[in-house]
């Protein structure tokens, strides 16, 4: 059996005398898919930048692909997690071509100096087709639509063969049709196996069945965690979210309904009201 993804014990996390994770503990097995939720400022990237070792947390322990942090070279280790995000798109040379961007992948660098070699080429080429961009592999990056951009930031994670890949709200800013591209194309990729995926985002409708499990984070603190459709149930997710909100399931989508709150008992809702002295 393969090693265990992601082992996170006990993360604690102190910046400026603020607490930014506070004791999470986060399992991820093999075979498994994750959606991360939580408001803007819980945590989520912070998080995800500990488990990938770019940020050393205050206290609590990682182990990463069988390997505990501070026992092997995180550089290696980095190179086997890929990340694409939105924030992504903007750090990246406009206008250099998709393909170019692509083929810096295998150095996990924002531009290309070397010469590649024709098979990478061709595994650049083979990799943008893949994801639905084989037409726009000459065109300049600056140029290509967001869902495209997206795609391609993803071809170029690829491009380092990742076992873990983190998409850190891929699909901000996309259209309705965009967004839904993106969203089978991410669906293709989890369902080939070999790769475990990590997705962040505040639409709980861009939660496919591809994700088997959810974690919620609340201010630094896992509020929830399992499967999906335990962590989505209502109850948690309308306390976190300080709104009442419903799930619907539709062919395996999540929608939420606003203002239908799963029905909470008085006496939560009376404990709930007293640890929030100032209303
Ligand atoms: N380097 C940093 N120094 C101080 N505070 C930070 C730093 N990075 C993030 N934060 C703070 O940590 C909190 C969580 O941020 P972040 O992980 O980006 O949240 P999310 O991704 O869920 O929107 C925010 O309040 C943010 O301002
Ligand atoms: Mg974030």
């Amino acid at each position: 059996m393969r090693e265990t993804i992601l082992d996170l014990k006990n993360i604690r996390l102190v910046r400026d005398g603020r607490r930014i994770l506070r004791d999470v503990t986060w399992r991820i097995a093999p075979g498994e898919h994750w959606a991360m939720i939580g408001a803007n400022g819980s945590g989520k990237t912070t998080l995800l930048r500990v488990a990938s070792g770019t940020l050393w947390p205050t206290g609590g322990t990682v182990s990463v692909l069988g390997h505990p942090f501070g026992t092997v070279d995180l550089r290696e280790l980095r190179r086997r997690i890929g990340w694409v995000s939105s924030a992504l798109a903007e750090t990246i040379h406009r206008n250099q071509s998709a393909l170019a961007i692509v083929l810096s992948g295998l150095r996990a660098s924002a531009a290309l100096y070397d010469q590649p070699t024709a098979a990478q080429t061709d595994r650049a080429e083979a990799l943008l087709a893949d994801l639905g961009c084989g037409a726009v592999a000459a065109s300049r990056f600056g140029v290509c639509s967001l869902g495209e951009q997206q795609k391609i930031l993803i071809a170029r994670a690829m491009m380092a063969d990742p076992e873990l890949l983190i998409l850190d709200e891929a699909c901000a800013g996309l259209d309705l049709p965009a967004r839904e591209h993106l969203l089978a194309t991410i669906d293709a990729l989890a369902a080939r196996g070999g790769m475990t995926l990590v997705f962040v985002t505040h639409h709980i409708e861009e939660i496919t069945s591809a994700f088997s499990h959810a974690l919620l984070l609340d201010d630094g603190a896992v509020a929830a965690q399992g499967p999906t459709e335990t962590v989505l149930a209502g109850e948690v997710l309308s306390s976190v979210l300080k709104i009442p909100i419903r799930i619907d399931r539709h062919d395996g989508r999540y929608w939420p309904r606003i203002g239908a709150a799963a029905p909470t008992d008085s006496k939560s809702e009376a404990r709930n009201t007293k640890q929030r002295p100032n209303g």
